[in-house]
């Protein structure tokens, strides 16, 4: 079984997904530590961020590599642990170029697919999970929150990683992401056809698990060859 999250940044998908892998037991993937990781190769190899093809070799390169486990995910790049670092605001200042890259995505695409047939089942987040990656997923969500909401969660988050980033940096940086995640040309973040709308700005990470344990309960209930109404409605 696919599932899907999508939805802006600080809209809680993370911590989500990561939950409701967790409780049912299946791998999550978070496609934006792959944006994230081929971000910091680039910058560390000096590649121009507006280099479609120099950003795409680095994509395509063996010298990353993304595990996806059942309550965490590991990233390195030339076999260094780079997890943490890849969530450092420098590298979040520099994402949207390679999120921009249609070869990148492509490739990114390709892989993210690689892993889902691979492992036949799993939660997979980012912005275009149900709407490019997995179109056919067998229940997709989209989070979103209030973007005050949202950036005080991210500076929470940053503060206990224990970045020094003011509140103000943090809406800027969250700002020019919405921005570039729903203006750029190739996969623009949007809500995926069929997707169940979750808005988080007034629940606990708790009640939006539940109510999405709850939608994958009922559509595994469905009988397979239900229509795509009823598994909707
Ligand atoms: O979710 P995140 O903040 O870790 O995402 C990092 C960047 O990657 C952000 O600029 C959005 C982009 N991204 C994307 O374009 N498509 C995805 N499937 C996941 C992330």
């Amino acid at each position: 079984m696919i599932i899907t999250i999508d939805g802006p940044a600080g809209s809680g998908k993370s911590t989500a997904a990561r939950k409701l892998a967790a409780r049912l037991g299946v791998p999550y993937l978070d496609t934006g530590a792959m944006y994230r990781v081929v971000t910091l190769a680039a910058l560390r190899r000096r590649v121009d961020l507006h280099d479609d093809a120099g950003l795409a070799e680095i994509a395509r390169g063996d010298d990353w590599d993304l595990d996806p486990g059942p309550t965490h995910i590991r990233a390195t790049l030339h076999g260094d642990d780079v997890t943490e670092e890849i969530r450092s605001m420098y590298v979040a200042d520099h994402t949207r170029f390679i999120a921009a890259s249609p070869s990148v995505r492509a490739v990114l695409v390709a892989r993210q697919r690689e892993i889902g047939a691979r492992l036949g089942s799993m939660v997979t987040e980012g912005r275009d999970q149900g709407s490019v990656a997995f179109p056919n997923a067998d229940v997709k969500f989209y989070l979103d929150a209030a973007i005050d909401k949202r950036a005080e969660r991210r500076f929470h988050e940053l503060l206990a990683e224990g970045e020094e980033v003011s509140m103000a940096d943090v809406l800027r940086n969250l700002a020019e992401r919405d921005e570039s995640d729903s203006r750029r040309a190739v996969a623009p973040l949007r809500r995926p056809d069929g997707a169940i709308d979750v808005d988080t700005t007034q629940l606990s990470i708790h009640e939006v698990v539940d109510r999405m344990a709850a939608e994958v309960e009922r559509v595994a209930l469905l009988p397979s060859g239900a229509s795509t109404e009823a598994r909707e409605s």
